[in-house]
């Protein structure tokens, strides 16, 4: 593996008004000694813009605070002639492809979003990293590669040629990109499978944040497969400290027998690898948010959940063996269920007081 320091680099985040890519920058203001940091975000309104703004000003504060060079860009990463500006004017030594349009159910009734953002814009960034001197292109990819697979846990070493979802289809593409152009033009890439994550201004279009608003407004909140679903959550600290571990060590450039490069290529699975119940996930949230004053004491939970069956396209077990990714970089996500679910209570009940 080459080591990389993060210390006096320019480093491109697409995506960082997103969820991940917001905590990644704050992280990265602490952490890369003088380093330079882009932000591209296009803003896009797929779930409340106000979360975006309230991250891009906390990043704007934090960046005063630490005092480092920092730029945020407003455009979109399909729009080829941004990038290249992007690339020409900052030379970005390590991306972090962060910037995409996310969500399983959306794919269905809007699957332009996913071509452009997914395809393109990462055709875009591979294109941008194959005529510049990136050192580590690191991106976002997603448990949902491994649509119905049955065995568990989750290996990277498991066939995913069966996405169960145009997402998951999109995300799968990315991986087989990146090998290409890391095989055609030596660049070291490496794909990361996020499972389910989840924290503070996390998204609302994800199930922790969903149940919670409608907890508040008194609606019922619906548990598939009568509760009878294990997944991985995985808190957003640790994908950033995954992250932030995995940048600094990209991929060796060497040659093979033949002597022609082997691809520099990596990916890896970042998840809890402790599957939690979901019942026992959305009776945790409640109580935390009773304990944050979210929900009232006295709030009747069982009046306010329904089990229900499975949906189409969702899977009943996910959890990912993360053991690669502990023996390459020394890490296994830490941060329990009951401390991650409070801080997002916590969190909520300030942000909508
Ligand atoms: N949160 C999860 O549980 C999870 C799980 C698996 C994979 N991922 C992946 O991790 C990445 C970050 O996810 P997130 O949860 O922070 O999502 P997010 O939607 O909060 O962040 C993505 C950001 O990218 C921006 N964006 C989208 N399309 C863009 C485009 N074409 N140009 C510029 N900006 C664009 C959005 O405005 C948004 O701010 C995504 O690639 C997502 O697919 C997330």
């Amino acid at each position: 593996m080459q080591k990389i320091s993060l210390d006096g680099k320019t480093i491109l985040v697409t995506g960082g008004a997103g969820f991940i890519g917001s905590n990644l920058i704050k992280r990265l203001f602490r952490d890369a000694k003088d380093a330079t940091i882009i932000n591209i975000d296009n803003l896009n309104d797929y779930y409340d813009v106000a979360l975006k703004d309230y991250r891009l000003e906390q990043l704007k504060v934090e960046s005063g605070k630490w005092k480092v060079n920092y730029h945020f860009v407003k455009g979109d990463i399909a729009d080829k002639g941004t990038i290249d500006r992007i690339f020409e004017e900052y030379k970005p030594q390590i991306v972090v492809n962060l910037a995409a349009q996310a969500g399983v159910r959306y794919s269905i009734t809007n699957p332009d979003a996913y071509i452009m953002s997914n395809m393109m814009g990462f055709y875009n960034i591979l294109e941008a990293c194959r005529h510049n001197p990136v050192e580590h292109l690191v991106y976002a990819s997603s448990s949902s590669v491994y649509g119905g697979n049955k065995k568990v846990p989750f290996s990277t070493d498991d066939r995913v040629d069966n996405p169960v979802s145009l997402y998951a289809a999109t995300k799968k593409s990315n991986e087989l990109f990146a090998h290409c152009y890391s095989k055609l033009y030596n660049i070291p890439t490496t794909g990361l499978r996020f499972f389910t994550v989840y924290g503070p201004a996390g998204r609302p279009d994800m199930a922790y944040f969903g149940f919670t608003n409608k907890l508040l407004k008194g609606e019922t909140i619906q548990i598939f497969n009568y509760g009878n679903c294990r997944r991985d959550f995985t808190y957003v600290d640790d994908i950033v400290e995954g992250i932030v571990r995995v940048m600094q060590g990209a991929p060796e450039r060497k040659n093979g027998e033949d002597g022609l490069p082997v691809p520099p290529y990596a990916v890896y699975n970042i998840g809890g690898g402790q599957p939690e119940n979901l019942l026992d996930f959305v009776n945790i949230l409640q109580e935390e948010l009773v304990r944050a004053g979210v929900l009232p004491a006295d709030f009747d939970f069982e009046a306010h959940k329904q089990l229900v069956p499975m949906q189409p396209g969702d899977v009943p077990t996910t959890y990912a063996d993360a053991t690669a990714l502990e023996r390459d970089f020394g890490f296994t996500p830490k941060i329990t269920l009951r401390e991650g679910l409070r801080k997002f209570a916590e969190w909520y009940a300030t942000f909508y007081k």
